[in-house]
């Protein structure tokens, strides 16, 4: 089976990307996927995560990162990840700037996913990165060949445990608004500290496993909002990938 390439890309700085990343990390992992990462970001937010869970014994053997902000040597890896089939998913983290190198990164990759917050400030620049990928439609000589285009909701507040309905008004009308502009996958990652966390500690399934083993009940206990949050990167990596299927097939990638 070829590698599935997914760029996480927006616009917007600080929108979610690197955390949308390590959680879908986490989900391929969990599900026994081979993952390579490639942080395309020189701010190596990716990287130096993927390092800190290798010391901390939260990464695992599925998963491999390198990293790179030059455009023809990150298609040399995409092409050299393909050739060997060495991986079932290419995760590709980008910087939150718009460049000449998003076209390429769109070009190779199978699917894109933008994660967007729900404020005013970070729809309106989510729209420049639809907006971006609209031109690139109309640039691109055969428009079937790019990837889809998922945008998913982060950082979601609700009323309570299990409510899907957002805190306020305000946020009831933007979810209103973005659902109708850009139609994202239908479940959002809620804002919860073990994504925060997972930063320092690596994948969510590891550091889960890591802490049920412990000998202090209270701290076994914790395990369960890493849980809770794998739970969801599951479902919504699911969600994700489903905007794959439902796009037309392309067939000719990077050295595929
Ligand atoms: N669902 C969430 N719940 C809680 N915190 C979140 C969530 N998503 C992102 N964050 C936090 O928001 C901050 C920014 O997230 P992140 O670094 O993933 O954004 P980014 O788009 O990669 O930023 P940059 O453009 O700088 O690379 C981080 O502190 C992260 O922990
Ligand atoms: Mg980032």
């Amino acid at each position: 089976m070829q590698p599935v390439v997914i760029s996480a890309m927006s616009r917007k700085g600080g929108a979610g990307k690197t955390t949308l990343v390590r959680a879908m990390a986490s989900a391929f992992v969990f599900n026994k996927k081979r993952v390579l990462l490639i942080d395309a970001d020189p701010n190596r937010a990716l990287a130096t995560w993927a390092e800190r869970a290798g010391k901390r014994g939260t990464s695992s053997p599925l998963l491999s990162i390198t990293e790179t902000i030059k455009m023809d040597e990150l298609t040399g890896i995409v092409d050299e990840t393909f050739e060997k089939e060495s991986a079932d998913f290419i995760l590709i983290d980008t910087p939150g700037v718009g460049g000449g190198w998003a076209d390429t990164i769109a070009m190779l990759s199978d699917l894109l996913v933008t994660p967007l917050i729900l404020t005013r400030t970070d729809l309106e620049k989510s729209m420049e990165t639809v907006t971006w990928y609209d031109r690139l439609r109309e640039r691109v000589s055969d428009p079937s060949q790019l990837p889809p285009h998922a945008v998913v909701i982060t950082r979601f507040v609700v009323k309570s445990g299990k409510s899907v309905e957002p805190v306020s008004l305000g946020q009831q009308e933007l979810l209103s608004e973005i659902r109708s502009l850009m139609k994202p996958v239908p479940y959002p990652m809620r804002e919860r500290l073990a994504y925060q966390d997972m930063d320092n500690e690596g994948l969510l399934g590891a550091r889960a496993a890591q802490l049920k083993a412990d000998d202090n009940p209270l701290i076994r206990g914790r395990a369960r909002r890493y849980d809770d949050a794998l739970h969801e990167a599951i479902v919504v990596t699911k969600a994700i990938l489903s905007r794959m299927a439902a796009a037309p097939a392309s067939t000719t990638k990077a050295g595929g």
